[in-house]
């Protein structure tokens, strides 16, 4: 029983089988050609086979290793699977009118290729609508994943190859052109029309028009395969809106031109600019908004015919969406001031651009009128750094005037994040320079310190690059005086997002006439914190002859320790190096070194003067660290309260005989 019912359905499937409208050895069919269509069936090349495609003629078959077929005709093979030898090309002459693929049914397993000859009158060129399918385009090597590849030829120029699904929204061909879709064996056809019409004569070879998407995207192009002399591709770019356009060059070639100057470039057109012109070896715009043109002219090519290398060039289009900011200004003239935007980190997607051209670094200067975007930054990406030049030549306009250090400047539309502002002080000739900080005091920053502080003074000489020392806020030298005109103040910016820190002044300068020491330091030390003073240059020595003065300052009820905290002595020629210190009010000298003695710390009731100077030809570094530490000046204190006591106790009394007098 079993078997019996297996043979039955054995029976009834191949019966089904045999009606399946598809061409085996077995079965003869009626192909069904319409008017204007050529079939064309060849075994395909290199293929040794003996199958053979039949037609029946009357009563007679003719077996033959292709045929063409130009009306209905009744046909077979004599193998059984001849899919695996023959191909199948329908072609359709004169195409004008929209085209419309239609499958045949008896050819589903055979690569197929689908070819339209375009042919428009000679005045007019011919739009191809896309819209439906969509084109993409590949290299002439790839294939596409739903099996259906499209190549376009005008006048006999492969202008390319395209899988289905992609943005090219329509080809413009100048003249005759001939569209083919290759269609592998097995595959149903996707049947989806593309749209003909007629248009204006084009002077390119093709027209490309490509819409980029709503999205991220990137796109290949290449120009055609054997470009002919003095032709011209072209594609038109829509862009939506907010996205940005990078353009790249990911291979070319150039030929030898017969006039070099006509050597084929990239020619770019913005609606509403001018074409821009770019050759292959630069690069090419990047981050431009909007709907663009870009055309692609080979020159007239010296030498032989085809050359050994013609024009191509594969270039990638690639858009995203970004976010823009823009600040457009001028930089005041009169202020020397210039201001550097700085891309923290290079990899980052942020662009910036000066004036439409990229950059990591933009540097602004007085007199500028500049105009700055970026794209997809944020603040903290990228850091400022001002450089201010204050300049007083003559006396009459700064003697001794404190002048805010600020920065104030207008174009707070800037991007970034205040990182150094620099500072060059030029004073008139023989000046000194004078700091102040009106926020509170300053305190020494040794060099390899940050200080735990917001904001770093770096200090330093213009001519000689020295640096005088680093000073940060909340400290207890109230002055610094510099015997100098020329004076560089670097502050750096450590940790604040605040610009506004920077337009409160935290320091002021002015320009004094000259002073008696090299440096001299007000210092009012305090209860809390020691204070520490360095000679300046630290932890370099100190300039041959140079005199350093601290002038410390102390409340009547204090006395202070002063600590030598780390001293280096030079060999000295003739005179030695001296640190002296003198009582301000009484003029006695508490101390002061000769020549290899040891240094001593010292504990000193009132203020005084520490000065240290440098010998005249010193062997080695004369350096030197102190601290200063406070101690109450105990008899002071109590005689200080017993004065206030007695005072209370008057007071009292009085209050009492008043009282007592008036009731
Ligand atoms: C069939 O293909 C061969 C090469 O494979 C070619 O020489 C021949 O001309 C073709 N025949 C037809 C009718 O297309
Ligand atoms: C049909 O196309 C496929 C690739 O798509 C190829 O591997 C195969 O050899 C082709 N068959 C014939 C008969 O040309
Ligand atoms: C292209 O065809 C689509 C429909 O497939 C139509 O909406 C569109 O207007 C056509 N474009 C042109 C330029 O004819
Ligand atoms: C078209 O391509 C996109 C990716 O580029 C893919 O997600 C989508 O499925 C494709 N559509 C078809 C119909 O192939
Ligand atoms: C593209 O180029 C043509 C001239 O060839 C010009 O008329 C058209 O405005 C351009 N389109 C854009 C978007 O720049
Ligand atoms: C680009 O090529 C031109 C000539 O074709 C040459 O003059 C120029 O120096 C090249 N530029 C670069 C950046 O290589
Ligand atoms: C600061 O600007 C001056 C000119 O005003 C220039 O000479 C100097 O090199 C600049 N310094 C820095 C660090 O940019
Ligand atoms: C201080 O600034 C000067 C000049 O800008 C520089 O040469 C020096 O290295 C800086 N010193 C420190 C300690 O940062
Ligand atoms: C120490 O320096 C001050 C200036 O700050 C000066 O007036 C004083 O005379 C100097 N004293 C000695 C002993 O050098
Ligand atoms: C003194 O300072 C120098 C320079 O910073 C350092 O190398 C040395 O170790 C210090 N000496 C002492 C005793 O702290």
């Amino acid at each position: 029983m079993p078997i019996w019912r297996f043979a039955c359905f054995s029976l009834f499937l191949g019966v089904f089988l045999s009606s399946v409208p598809e061409l085996t050895g077995s079965a003869e069919f009626n192909i069904a050609v319409e008017l204007g269509t050529i079939i064309r069936i060849n075994t395909s090349a290199h293929t040794n086979t003996e199958c053979k495609v039949c037609v029946r003629q009357d009563t007679q078959q003719l077996c033959q290793s292709s045929v063409v077929l130009r009306s209905d005709t009744l046909l077979d093979f004599s193998c059984l699977q001849p899919e695996n030898v023959f191909t199948v090309q329908i072609i359709r002459d004169n195409v004008i009118y929209n085209i419309e693929p239609k499958e045949y049914n008896a050819f589903q397993k055979f690569n197929r290729t689908f070819i339209w000859n375009l042919k428009p009158p000679a005045t007019k060129s011919l739009h191809l609508n896309f819209t439906s399918t969509g084109l993409r385009q590949i290299q002439p090597t790839d294939s596409c994943p739903d099996k259906h590849v499209y190549m376009l030829a005008v006048e006999d120029v492969s202008v390319g190859r395209f899988c289905p699904n992609g943005t090219i929204r329509q080809v413009d061909v100048r003249h005759v052109g001939k569209l083919s879709l290759e269609v592998s064996g097995g595959r149903a056809l996707d049947k989806k029309v593309i749209g003909v019409s007629l248009g204006h004569l084009i002077n390119s070879l093709a027209n490309f028009h490509v819409v980029l998407p709503e999205k991220s995207s990137t796109q290949d192009f290449f120009t055609p395969i054997a470009f002919p002399e003095n032709a011209e591709t072209m594609w038109y770019f829509t862009v939506p809106h907010a996205y940005y356009t990078d353009v790249r060059i990911l291979s070319y070639t150039v030929p030898t031109c017969l006039q070099p100057e006509n050597i084929p470039t990239m020619k770019y057109t913005w609606q509403g600019k001018e074409p821009l012109v770019k050759l292959m070896n630069v690069s090419q715009p990047s981050v431009e908004p909007g709907n663009f043109n870009l055309s692609i002219k080979n020159c007239k090519i010296s030498g032989p015919q085809p050359p050994s290398q013609g024009l191509m060039v594969h270039v990638q289009i690639s858009a995203i969406k970004r976010s823009k900011g823009q600040c457009e200004g001028d930089l005041p003239e009169k202020q020397v001031l210039q201001i550097r935007v700085n891309k923290k980190d290079p990899k980052s997607t942020c662009v910036l651009k000066l004036d439409s051209v990229i950059m990591d670094t933009i540097t602004i200067a007085s007199g500028n009128h500049f105009v700055l975007n970026s794209f997809d930054c944020n603040k903290d990406e990228m850091e400022l750094t001002v450089n201010q030049t204050l300049e007083c030549k003559e006396w009459r306009d700064c003697a001794s005037t404190p002048f805010p250090l600020t920065f104030n400047y207008e174009q707070q539309c800037i991007p970034g994040v205040l990182k150094t502002i620099i500072w060059h002080l030029h004073g008139p000739q023989n000046s000194a320079v004078e700091l102040q900080s009106p926020a509170g005091d300053l305190r020494y920053c040794p060099p390899e310190d940050k200080c735990n502080s917001i904001i770093l003074l770096n200090v330093s000489h213009v001519n000689s690059g020295i640096t005088l020392g680093q000073f940060c806020p909340k400290g207890t030298i109230q002055k610094i005086q510099i015997r100098e005109s020329k004076i560089a103040i670097t502050a750096s910016v450590v940790s604040f997002n605040d610009r506004n820190l920077a337009t409160k002044p935290f320091l002021t300068y002015s320009f004094t006439q000259d002073i008696s020491e090299h440096y001299i330091f007000t210092v009012a030390p305090k209860m809390d914190n020691p204070t520490m003073l360095a000679t300046p240059a630290w932890p370099s020595g100190m300039k041959a002859s140079s005199t350093v003065s601290w002038i410390v300052n102390l409340e009547p009820q204090f006395k202070s320790n002063l600590k030598f905290r780390n001293v280096s002595q030079p060999k000295c020629k003739e005179v030695h190096t001296n640190i002296a210190v003198q009582t301000i009010r009484s003029q006695t000298t508490l101390y002061s070194t000769k020549k290899d003695e040891k240094i001593k710390d010292l504990l000193v009731p009132e203020s005084f003067y520490l000065n240290v100077t440098n010998c005249k030809s010193p062997t080695g570094a004369f350096r030197a660290m102190m601290e200063i530490t406070l101690q109450n000046n105990k008899l002071l204190g109590i005689i200080l309260s017993i004065v206030g006591v007695v005072v209370v106790i008057v007071t009292a009394v009085g209050i009492c005989f008043f009282l007592s007098n008036n009731y």
